[in-house]
């Protein structure tokens, strides 16, 4: 049978066009430190192959489900980024992670990796626009305003696993844990089991989502803490009310879904599901039938009778492998234009042939290392996630 996937149109935004040198500090690592074969070497899926086996189980890799399927066809694991943590540390006798996915899942696997293992981005541009929303000396300067405020015991942080290793640290020193877009809820149980306000960093949807969707609370029990304005942009009186205070995070890819996008597919595919990540908009994610993780938009797929339709609102390459895989259903993108992770999109063939390349020749490239104190704090969040019933 023959899919019914049509491509989303482009636009000049599809691609953030990095490597031009207007911001050098954003850019690290877009010069390749090595020799970076040329896309179109056609020897380059016979050198992943080769350099691979010549590895063996000295070499894991893993692969987000937003990568390219160039690369996707060489990892080992695919997952979200919860299944990806949890790979990473249960393969403790693999030297080499080699990480296809952002910077952040990388510092999160070498924080849960033994000592003697190295986590490998083959690209260091590999980072994340959300993440790099909340950095720590922001982050700091919210939770003095609330010890001013006498209300840190009551609150307790929790950080999206789309952060940096310091703010998991933050959150571990103060007696938070971490969460991912399949498990918010039970880290959200759990939090207001143990104080009566969340802190939630970074991404506001996903706050938002899962405490007026799945917790029960209202709107007006979420506040958003904005770190470019004085105090966070909120009142004392806010504050001491608030729940849930939200970090004002997004993510620059699942955003761009509208509601918008969602009659308008309604409108043109009658009983159509639409079907979205929890990083969507608020409206978005209540104009939809279903909300998910990446690993669940996989599994409704999967589970989905033959002839039915779904518009779904996450990345596009895991959308596209998604509706070529089950011809048998009308999968379609949400938006009408390209919505890739650039920073995702970063690594490619050529980059990844040249991490194990280097690999196989005893060099060990673009490591990944989190300092020791902040791994340790960072690592009591992340076990806690791991553990949470
Ligand atoms: P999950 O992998 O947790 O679904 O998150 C999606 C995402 O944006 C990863 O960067
Ligand atoms: Fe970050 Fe969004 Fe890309 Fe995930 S999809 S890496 S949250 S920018």
């Amino acid at each position: 049978m023959t899919s019914t996937w049509t491509e989303p149109s482009n636009t000049a935004t599809a691609l953030l066009l990095l490597g031009r040198g207007s911001d050098p500090a954003s850019e690290r690592g877009v010069d390749c430190p090595g020799d970076l074969p040329a896309p179109s070497d056609p020897d380059l899926v016979a050198r992943a192959t080769a350099a691979k086996a010549a590895l063996g189980d000295r070499v894991f890799v893993l692969g987000h489900h937003y990568q390219r399927d160039e690369v996707i066809q060489f990892a080992d694991v695919t997952g979200d980024s919860f299944k990806l943590a949890q790979q990473a540390a249960a393969r403790p006798d693999a030297e080499f992670i080699v990480f296809c996915g952002v910077h952040f899942m990388a510092e999160s696997a070498d924080i849960l990796t033994g000592k003697d293992q190295q986590v490998i981005l083959p690209d260091l541009a590999a980072g994340c626009s959300m993440a790099d929303m909340a950095v720590l000396g922001q982050v700091e300067a919210a939770w003095e305003r609330f010890e001013d405020l006498g209300i840190t015991g009551e609150i307790v942080p929790v950080t999206y696993m789309n952060s940096s290793a310091d703010i998991k640290g933050f959150v571990g020193r103060n007696k938070g844990v971490v969460c991912t877009s399949s498990n918010a809820q039970r880290a959200l149980t759990w939090s207001f089991e143990q104080g009566s306000k969340v802190f939630f960093l970074p991404d506001q949807h996903l706050g938002r989502n899962t405490a007026v969707l799945e917790m029960g609370f209202d709107l007006d029990d979420c506040v958003l803490y904005d770190p470019h304005k004085p105090g966070g942009g909120l009142t004392d009186d806010q504050l001491r009310n608030a729940r849930m205070i939200l970090w004002r995070g997004h993510c620059s890819v699942h955003g761009r879904f509208t509601l918008d996008s969602v009659r308008e597919v309604r409108e043109r595919v009658p009983g159509v599901n639409v079907l979205v990540h929890p990083e969507c908009r608020h409206e978005v994610v209540r104009a939809a039938d279903q909300v998910g993780s990446t690993e669940y938009i996989i599994k409704a797929l999967d589970a989905a009778p033959a002839g039915s339709a779904w518009a779904v609102g996450t990345e596009l390459n895991l959308v596209r492998r998604l509706a070529l895989a089950h011809p048998d259903k009308q999968i379609m993108f949400l938006d009408r234009t390209v919505c890739y992770c650039s920073t995702m999109n970063r690594i490619d063939l050529p980059h990844l042939v040249w991490a194990l390349e280097e690999l196989v020749a005893g060099r060990v490239p673009n490591v990944i290392t989190v300092d020791e104190d902040t791994a340790a704090n960072a690592r009591v969040a992340l076990d806690q996630m791991l553990a949470l019933p």
